[in-house]
């Protein structure tokens, strides 16, 4: 725009200052000239002219060296005209007034359309008058201003692109730290800038960047990798720990009840030690990347009953299965998911709506927005009736160990704040998306889409649809 502007700029003022001075050359020069030519044919006029002298002839005669021009002669009133176009009409008022009184004088004016120049020179008994045509100086004048114009337009046009090819120019590399850096956000570390050679600052800029990022990535990695480790060295004492508690138990019987109530309390705080290291455990190999990952082929109404039937058996007893509702149009989608991770995915969110929200009322199964490029995508939702999420934790319950309102409400103590964390993990994975929001009735709704493909069957429909999901 800078560029486009001063283009502009600069090209009106040179333009302006190019056209007024050679118009007021080329005018002045056409004044003079006819001036002068004005001062010999009144000379010639004034010589030839005598009482009883035919005076048209000697009018046409002085009009013969100046082709653009008309003569006319006042005589004591009376008007001598050459030409019928050219009558003592088209001389102004003006200058007949100043040439009577004796002074020779010319005049520029615009009679009936036509630019002209009118000279009036006295001589012995009469004045003698000549108008001179400008028409082509008017029209040098116009074909200047086009000329002025055109150049004013291209060189804007030129400034404009010019300044965009420059600013993109100036601005490609910071584009490419930009990209890089959403790249590096969004968990691709192993992104760098690649070193353009020829440019210096650049090559210094993308060394430090690539530097940063570098010393970024081997922190993330040696955190993620201690986590690992010390629930790695955790889970055998933990193991060792939570099977003496069995024989333990085994005993309970013959202990005293204070002895005995020692022994539930610690059974069930080595099991939520034990559920944490494992969900940590978890959580950090995919952090290092070393989750593995089995995706199957599944129908997804099969699958989100088959999760929810192993889910529901780790529910506290008496809890009733929530209703499953599966939505036909599924029944065309195909999904690559790992079992074993979606029933874990499935067992949170259960065991979520039931400790705070008094049990899951529905898990729909339906057809979602398509995303990443997918033809398809499919959203299960888990809802309940309980007091539901308030929005300003919506986001944050898929923090690591986060634990909300409702968690206190209930007394502390019996969750980690691991399980959605876990949960985002699981369906991060897959490729998919997880959110929390309010279900219809108020309570809690926990949506997660996953991308699919469509079964064979309805593959080469929606080829022949132009590649538009239905
Ligand atoms: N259905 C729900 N209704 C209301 N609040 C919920 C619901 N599900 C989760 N929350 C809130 O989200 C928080 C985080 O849940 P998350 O499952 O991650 O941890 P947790 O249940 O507290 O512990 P963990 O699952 O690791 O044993 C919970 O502490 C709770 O406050
Ligand atoms: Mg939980």
């Amino acid at each position: 725009m800078t560029f486009a502007l001063g283009a502009l700029v600069l090209s009106v003022s040179m333009g302006a200052l190019s056209y007024f001075t050679t118009r007021h050359f080329l005018v002045s020069d056409q004044e003079n000239q006819a001036v002068h030519d004005a001062f010999v044919n009144a000379t010639f006029v004034s010589q030839r002219v005598r009482d009883g002298t035919k005076i048209i002839p000697v009018l046409t005669d002085a009009d013969k060296g100046t082709p653009h021009s008309h003569s006319l002669l006042d005589r004591r009133g009376i008007w001598y005209e050459r030409s019928f176009s050219v009558t003592q009409r088209a001389i102004p008022s003006s200058l007949r007034v100043l040439v009577s009184r004796g002074t020779p004088a010319s005049q520029t004016y615009t009679y009936k359309g036509t630019p002209q120049i009118a000279v009036g020179v006295p001589i012995p008994h009469a004045v003698y008058y000549e108008v001179f045509n400008l028409s082509d100086l008017a029209h040098t004048l116009r074909v200047l201003a086009l000329a002025l114009f055109a150049a004013g337009v291209i060189t804007t046009v030129f400034g404009a692109a010019l300044g965009r090819w420059a600013s993109g120019r100036s601005l490609r590399p910071l584009t490419g730290v930009s990209r890089a850096a959403v790249a590096i956000a969004g968990g691709e570390l192993g992104t760098r800038l690649v070193a353009t050679a020829g440019d210096p600052d650049l090559a210094a800029l993308s060394l430090s960047f690539n530097r940063m990022v570098d010393q970024l990535q081997e922190r993330i990695e040696r955190e993620a990798r201690f986590t690992s480790d010390v629930s790695h060295e955790l889970r055998s004492p933990l193991t060792t720990l939570a099977a003496s508690l069995g024989v333990l138990e085994a005993q309970s019987d013959s202990l005293a009840p204070s002895g005995r109530r020692a022994l539930e309390l610690l059974t069930a705080d080595v099991r939520r030690f034990q559920r944490m290291v494992g969900d940590l455990l978890e959580i950090s190999r995919s952090d290092t990347g070393s989750a593995d990952v089995s995706l199957e082929e599944v129908d997804p109404g099969e699958l989100v009953r088959r999760a929810v039937l192993a889910a529901h058996r780790s529910l506290p007893v008496g809890t009733p299965p929530p209703p499953v509702e599966v939505d036909p149009a599924v029944s065309g989608t195909r999904l690559w998911v790992d079992k074993r991770r979606f029933e874990r995915v499935m067992s949170n969110l259960l065991e979520n709506a039931s400790l705070y929200g008094g049990g899951a009322t529905a898990v729909r199964v339906e057809l979602g927005t398509p995303f990443d490029g997918h033809p398809r995508a499919v959203r299960v939702t888990v809802e309940d009736s309980g007091p539901g999420l308030p929005p300003t934790e919506r986001a944050r319950v898929f923090e690591r160990f986060y634990r909300g309102h409702a968690a206190f409400k209930r007394g502390a103590g019996t969750g980690t704040g691991l399980g959605l964390a876990l949960v985002a993990e699981h369906v991060r994975l897959h490729g998919g998306r997880v959110w929390a929001d309010e279900a219809a009735g108020g309570g809690a709704r926990f949506s997660i889409e996953l991308p699919g493909d469509l079964s064979d069957a309805d593959d080469d429909e929606w080829l022949a649809h132009g590649n538009s999901a239905p």
